[in-house]
């Protein structure tokens, strides 16, 4: 029997754009992604696309195109999963932060009530699908949970991870570089990875369509992000001997990608990675070695995050230092919250970091970032408990354009690369700034001999600095 109907728990960064593109290219199949926060679901079904709870490039247009057809976004959890034959959980998997695991394991309440909910719901035979990042062995747990009411209702559960970057997400959903599939190695295990893979196969390259085992897959996950992030703090950490040594990490970087071996992507030193789930899947990673006696294992993929902190703190303190060394009473200008350039998305982004430790020694600090609501940028400072929320709100303001979030400053620091920073009048900039005007170059994507030629004192990640 064809899939002709699916159901998506969770609205998310993943579960939304996922969707929408599954919904697009396959016509014949009703789709309805369901959230039970209220809020997001109105925002999805909002009739300006402008307000889609989610900022991702090339998303309004396929939103478009399928809801109202195919595609439905809806708070309607029990009805959904009774009509869906495959039900994807797509919901958060935040580090702990309570218990047992605290600061490293995987918080697994939300997936596990998904669980109980389908187990509670369904009266025939569905596939399960695990969307959100998951620990190795977690399909057994969800297992367990669906065979539990034993009302002879059966589950196949496959794994199915995301592996969508923001910022690129459509693109990287139309044209993926792979989409892993673990099922059970059994007759009914290999039929449902069979529907699934008949799912993407309606726009995905058979050849790019890998199955494995379960434990492959959600292992494969975690290890692909571990990867990634490795490269960013492998870079990184080479910036800082740059610094000291007068080697430009660009040039480095070009030199070690031309090594086809090597490869030329995910190299690029930065402020330091963010984004959801570069660090909690590295914590995971971490815990689940721990957890597994291999303490070896768990201490070499640990140093991943330490050298990102170090990174992060390194900026920071590299910005107190060239103001001769205090920032009190200083205004500093962040340029950019979000954690990369083209989405709204902060949790985790450098700046939030950054600004924190700016204030902890007294800088007023002011941000212009073209997507994120000041709002958005208290919750987050508030998030980290450093200070109280009045205090927050003390030291840091938003403006909605650069030049007046230049005024008066002291310093500006580039923190995410948002490709209309290149264009802005630096002059302007310059002008607006106390003498000496400084400026610090967390992506390296300003000309900085140009800046240079204006009168910037200029810090660029990686990059020797020159005393004028
Ligand atoms: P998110 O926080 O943006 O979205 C999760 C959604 O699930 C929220 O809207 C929440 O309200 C909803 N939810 C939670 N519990 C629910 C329940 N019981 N019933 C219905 N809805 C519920 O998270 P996200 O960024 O979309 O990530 C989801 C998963 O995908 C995570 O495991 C993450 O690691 C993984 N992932 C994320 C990305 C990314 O770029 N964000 C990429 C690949 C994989
Ligand atoms: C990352 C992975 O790239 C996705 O494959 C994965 O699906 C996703 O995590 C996930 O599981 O959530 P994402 O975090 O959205 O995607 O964005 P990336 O492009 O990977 O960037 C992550 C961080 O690393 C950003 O802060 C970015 O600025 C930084 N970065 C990236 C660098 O500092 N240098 C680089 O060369 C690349």
């Amino acid at each position: 029997m064809d899939i002709k109907n699916i159901c998506c728990i969770g609205a998310g960064y993943v579960g939304g754009p996922t969707m929408s593109v599954i919904a697009l290219k396959c016509p014949h199949i009703k789709v309805n992604v369901v959230d039970i926060n209220e809020e997001r679901i109105n925002a999805w079904n909002d009739s300006n696309l402008d307000n889609l709870p989610v900022f991702e490039p090339g998303l309004p247009s396929v939103v478009e195109q399928a809801r109202g057809k195919n595609l439905f976004f809806t708070t309607n959890v029990d009805d959904c999963i009774r009509e869906a034959q495959m039900i994807f959980i797509a919901v958060n998997t935040p580090t702990k932060t309570y218990g047992e695991g605290k600061g490293q394991a995987a918080d697994l309440k939300y997936v596990e009530l998904c669980a109980r909910k389908i187990a509670e719901i369904a009266t025939d035979n569905k596939i399960v699908v695990e969307k959100s990042t998951l620990p190795v062995r977690t399909a057994e747990a969800i297992q367990t949970i669906l065979d539990s009411t034993g009302n002879g209702v059966k589950f196949e559960v496959l794994s199915n991870p995301e592996f969508l970057a923001e910022g690129t997400a459509i693109n990287d959903l139309f044209k993926s570089d792979r989409v892993l599939i673990g099922g059970q190695q059994t007759k009914d295990g290999k039929e449902a990875i069979q529907k699934l893979v008949d799912i993407y196969a309606q726009w995905i390259p058979l050849e790019k369509i890998c199955t494995t085992n379960v434990w492959s897959s959600e292992l494969s996950k975690l290890v692909a992000n571990a990867f990634l992030a490795q490269r960013i703090s492998s870079i990184n950490s080479i910036s800082a001997i740059c610094e000291k040594t007068e080697a430009d990490v660009e040039e480095v970087a070009k030199a070690i990608g031309m090594d086809s071996r090597i490869g030329n992507k995910f190299l690029k030193s930065s402020v330091g990675f963010g984004g959801s789930c570069f660090q909690k899947d590295i914590l995971n990673l971490v815990y689940i070695s721990k957890s597994l006696g291999l303490d070896e294992v768990s201490n070499y993929w640990s140093q991943i995050i330490k050298i990102n902190d170090y990174q992060k703190t390194r900026f920071a303190k590299q910005i107190m230092k060239s103001l001769f060394g205090t920032v009190s009473g200083k205004k500093i200008t962040l340029l950019g919250w979000s954690f990369k350039k083209n989405t709204n998305d902060t949790r985790e982004s450098a700046a939030i970091y950054i600004a924190d430790i700016l204030i902890e020694n007294g800088a007023n600090i002011c941000v212009y970032d073209p997507k994120v609501s000041k709002q958005q940028m208290l919750s987050d400072l508030d998030y980290l408990n450093s200070r109280s929320t009045e205090d927050n709100k003390k030291a840091l303001t938003s403006c909605s354009d650069p030049y007046s979030a230049t005024h008066s400053s002291h310093a500006v620091a580039i923190i995410t690369e948002w490709d209309e920073f290149i264009e802005y009048d630096w002059k302007k900039i310059y002008f607006n700034l106390i003498k000496p005007a400084k400026v610090f170059d967390g992506r390296n994507i300003l000309n900085r001999k140009a800046l240079e030629e204006i009168g910037f004192e200029v810090y660029s990640i990686g990059k020797a600095i020159q005393k004028k």
